[in-house]
C-alpha cells in the first residue's frame, strides 16, 4: 500500500511515540524514557520550528508509519533526525521517501552537506544510509543515556559535484554503492580488470578489500558525488616497494554511465593528483584500454603516454583482446 508524506504536527505526538518506541523496542538494550531523554518527541512540530528545519510524518492509511526532521547546523550542513519507519511499512519505500524529502528541503534551504547520527545497534539504519551515499565522517560519539548508545556519524556533500577522500571507515561504509558504480560501468563496457556482467557480491568482494588496503595506510580511495549520490571514484595505490616511496598506480577512475561528461572525471583526477601529493608522492602511473574515452581525459590532465602493449585483456565481453596504453605523470609540489 503507498504512503504519503505530510508535514508532521504536535498533534501526531501519540502516533510518534508509538514508532519510536517500537523501531527502539527492536534493539537489544535500547530503552524509551520520553519525559527523561526525549521530551521533545511531545511536541516535534515546534520543536523543528524552533530549530529552523522541519518534521514530515508518512502514512499510510490515514495512519503515521513513519517520520524524519531535519534542522540546520553551522558550516552550511544540515542534520537528518528522527528517522523512523515501523517495522511492517519498511519495504514500502517510505524511508526512502522521507529521506528524500528532508535532503530536496535542506538542499533548497541552500545545505551542501547532510550529517546525521545513527546508534552503533541500528545496523538496519547504517545499510539505508550507505545505500543513500552516505559514508562514516569522524569519530563516534557516547551520549551516556539510559541505552547507553554509542553512535556512528554519517555525512555526505548534499548539492552539485563534489569529491572527497575517505578515510578507514568511510571507505568500508561506502562499498555498496562504490560496488554499484563498478558494475555500472562495467555492464556498460569499460574495462577494469572485470568481465560483464558484474554480480553486486563481485563488485562489493572487490571494494572491501580495497578499503581494507586503505585501512592499513597503502591506498586512498576517492569519491564523487552529485546532488548527493556516490556517482564516481578513483583509487591510489601506493607502490608500497622500499625503492619507490615516491610512486603510485592510479586505479578504478570510474565514472556511472548517466553522470558522464560534467566534468566529474577531471574533477577527480585533479583531487586525486592532490591527495598523491600530499601522501608523498611525486611519480603516478596508470593503464587503460588503448582507444577509450579516458585517453583523451589523461592527455588533457597532463599524463604522458609511454607505450601500448597489444592483447593485454579481455574485453569485458570476454570476446576480444585488447591493447592497453601506459601513462605516468610527474607530480610537482
Ligand atoms: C573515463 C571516465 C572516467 C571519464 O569520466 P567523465 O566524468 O565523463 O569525464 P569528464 O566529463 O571529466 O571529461 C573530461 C574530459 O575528458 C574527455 N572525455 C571524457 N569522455 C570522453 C569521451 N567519451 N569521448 C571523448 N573525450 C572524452 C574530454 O576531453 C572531456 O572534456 P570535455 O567534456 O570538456 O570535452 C568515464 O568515461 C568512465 O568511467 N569510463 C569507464 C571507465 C574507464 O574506462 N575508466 C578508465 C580506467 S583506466
Amino acid at each position: 500500500m503507498n504512503v504519503m508524506l505530510r508535514p508532521g504536527r504536535d498533534a501526531d505526538a501519540d502516533d510518534i511515540l508509538r514508532i519510536v518506541d517500537g523501531c527502539w523496542s527492536e534493539y537489544p538494550g535500547c530503552v524509551t524514557d520520553i519525559d527523561g531523554e526525549a521530551p521533545e518527541l511531545r511536541a516535534l512540530a515546534t520543536y523543528c520550528a524552533g530549530r529552523d528545519g522541519a518534521f514530515w510524518v508518512a502514512e499510510r492509511s490515514g495512519t503515521p508509519v513513519g517520520m524524519i526532521c531535519a534542522w540546520p547546523l553551522a558550516d552550511g550542513a544540515w542534520e537528518l533526525a528522527k528517522m523512523y519507519v515501523q517495522a511492517d511499512a519498511r519495504g514500502s519505500g517510505a524511508a526512502h521517501e522521507l529521506a528524500e524529502a528532508a535532503e530536496a528541503h535542506a538542499r533548497a534551504h541552500g545545505a551542501v552537506r547532510m550529517r546525521l547520527w545513527s546508534d552503533t545497534r541500528f545496523d538496519r539504519a547504517h545499510r539505508f544510509y550507505e545505500k543513500r551515499s552516505y559514508v562514516r565522517a569522524g569519530a563516534i560519539r557516547a551520549l551516556g543515556d539510559k541505552s547507553n548508545s554509542i553512535e556512528y556519524p554519517y555525512a555526505k556533500p548534499l548539492a552539485g559535484v563534489a569529491v572527497e577522500v575517505l578515510d578507514a571507515a568511510a571507505s568500508a561504509s561506502a562499498v555498496g554503492p562504490l560496488a554499484r558504480v563498478l558494475a555500472a560501468c562495467v555492464d556498460d563496457g569499460a574495462a577494469v580488470s572485470f568481465l560483464a556482467p558484474l554480480d553486486h557480491a563481485q563488485a562489493r568482494a572487490f571494494w572491501d578489500e580495497q578499503a581494507r588496503t586503505v585501512a592499513r595506510g597503502d591506498a586512498a580511495i576517492l569519491a564523487a558525488w552529485l546532488d548527493g549520490d556516490i556517482v564516481g571514484t578513483v583509487s591510489i595505490i601506493d607502490a608500497g616497494k622500499p625503492n619507490q616511496p615516491h610512486r603510485a598506480d592510479l586505479t578504478k577512475m570510474l565514472v556511472t554511465p548517466r553522470a558522464r561528461r560534467r566534468g566529474i572525471g577531471r574533477v577527480l583526477m585533479a583531487a586525486a593528483e592532490a591527495e598523491a601529493l600530499r601522501r608523498g608522492h611525486r611519480l603516478l602511473v596508470l593503464d587503460t584500454r588503448a582507444g577509450g574515452a579516458s585517453e583523451a581525459l589523461y592527455r588533457q590532465a597532463g599524463w604522458v603516454e609511454v607505450g601500448a602493449i597489444p592483447d593485454y585483456a579481455l574485453n569485458p565481453d570476454g570476446q576480444e583482446f585488447h591493447a592497453t596504453v601506459y601513462y605516468y605523470k610527474r607530480l610537482v609540489p
